[in-house]
């Protein structure tokens, strides 16, 4: 019997990973669950575990207002005593949680595995897309979501240890779009009509970091609100807000009368506030997935972005933050059509994740 170590630590890792957490659980081997404490609010964190059934980690450790290379070295040392026997250490994505587990196993000479591999926005001024290559080019096993991702490791040199398996977001979805939509109330709790708000998401540190960018997008949040004639309801990320805060915006996005404010939602939520929205405008990665599959047109509020298979079937267009872009953006795609396929797979790389595993191991 082997033992593998899965490190998560973020919103995205907790949701993504619920369902291959699963998988792996089922298998013939130990599996333990690491935590970086990277994400530590209710609503950042604890909800998705309540939300997706997603049992407990084994080993709970703390990160709070770290800034990125201590969260990255923080982990390293408290996770350490956890990794250094693993068999198997499986990071997800393109966190400081994700590039720091992945550092941990290679200094311990440890087997690694990425989930989530090959994705690039060939843009290195992101922090995610370092992470990305670092994790891509340390691991032994790596789970591409799609061709594309194979594609982008290839060019890299990395070509032993690739599997295509599809995104585990689509996984995560399936498996809790029939319980969101008995359980959410949130379309009722928010006033909202099916169909006719936005739904947005705004977090990503080279949008919110500077004042003049984060002026800028609250124009454009305006101008899109203005141009699709319907509210826009957006979770704020606690990155966000904080930025809101030091900025001295906080007035201005009140003063938005479309914009409604409210706190980061819970997975359930989100999935109805998604499937049934007009719009996504977002900057996140997730969402750029998650509203392809539901067939609910996309605006991307970045200048790149590492799924562009949603941009080669229509789904999501690139707009940046520049309000007139914006707003060209929102009236193209709020004339999509709905008709694209989902590139993501099929709602089963958890399952070929935890068999490939089962392979590696022996
Ligand atoms: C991180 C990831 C990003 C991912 C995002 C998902 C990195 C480099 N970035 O960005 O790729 O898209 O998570 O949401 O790892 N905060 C809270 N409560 C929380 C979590 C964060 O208040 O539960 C605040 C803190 O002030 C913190 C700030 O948000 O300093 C930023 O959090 P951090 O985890 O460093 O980065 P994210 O912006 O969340
Ligand atoms: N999400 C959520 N509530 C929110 C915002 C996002 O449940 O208020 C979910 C969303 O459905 C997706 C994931 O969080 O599954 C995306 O995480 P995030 O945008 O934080 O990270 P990214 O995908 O950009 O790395």
């Amino acid at each position: 019997m082997g033992r593998i170590v899965t490190i998560i630590g973020t919103r995205p890792e907790i949701i993504k990973m619920a369902p291959v957490v699963k998988a792996l659980d089922g298998l013939d081997h130990e599996h333990v669950l690491v935590h970086s404490g990277q994400h530590y609010d209710l609503m950042m964190d604890r909800i998705f575990f309540r939300d997706m059934h997603l049992r407990e980690p084994d080993e709970q450790f703390e990160l709070k207002e770290q800034p990125p290379h201590l969260q990255v070295a923080t982990t390293i040392r408290q996770v350490a005593d956890v990794t250094k026997d693993a068999d198997l250490v499986i990071v997800h994505g393109d966190t400081n949680t994700t590039v720091a587990g992945a550092l941990l196993a290679k200094k311990q000479e440890r087997r690694l595995s990425h989930v989530e591999a090959g994705i690039r926005s060939f843009d290195k001024t992101m922090p995610e897309e370092l992470n990305r290559i670092v994790a891509d080019q340390l691991s032994d096993v790596l789970f591409a979501p799609t061709a594309t991702s194979r594609k982008n490791l290839e060019q890299e040199n990395v070509r032993a240890g690739v599997h295509v398996v599809g995104n585990s977001v689509i996984d995560a979805l399936t498996q809790n779009l029939a319980i969101a939509e008995k359980k959410s109330e949130v379309l009722a709790r928010l006033g909202l009509t099916r169909r006719r708000y936005i739904v947005l998401t705004f977090h990503r540190a080279e949008n919110v970091d500077t004042k003049e960018r984060l002026a800028r997008a609250l124009d454009a949040f305006e101008g899109a609100a203005d141009e699709a004639e319907l509210p826009i309801v957006f979770p704020i990320h606690p990155r966000t807000a904080k930025r809101l805060r030091e900025f001295g915006l906080e007035k201005r996005a009140a003063a938005l009368f479309s914009l409604r404010r409210i706190e980061p939602t819970g997975y359930l939520d989100m999935l109805v506030l998604e499937k049934e929205a007009a719009l996504v405008m977002t900057d996140s990665g997730g969402l750029q997935e998650e509203s392809c599959f539901f067939h609910v047109p996309c605006v991307t509020l970045r200048e790149n972005t590492e799924r562009p298979e949603t941009l080669e079937i229509g789904s999501n267009v690139l707009a940046g933050t520049d309000p007139a872009q914006v707003r060209a953006a929102v009236r193209r795609q709020l004339a999509a059509k709905r008709e694209w396929p989902n590139p993501f797979g099929d709602g089963t790389t958890g399952k070929q994740i935890a068999q490939q595993v089962a392979a590696f191991l022996g």
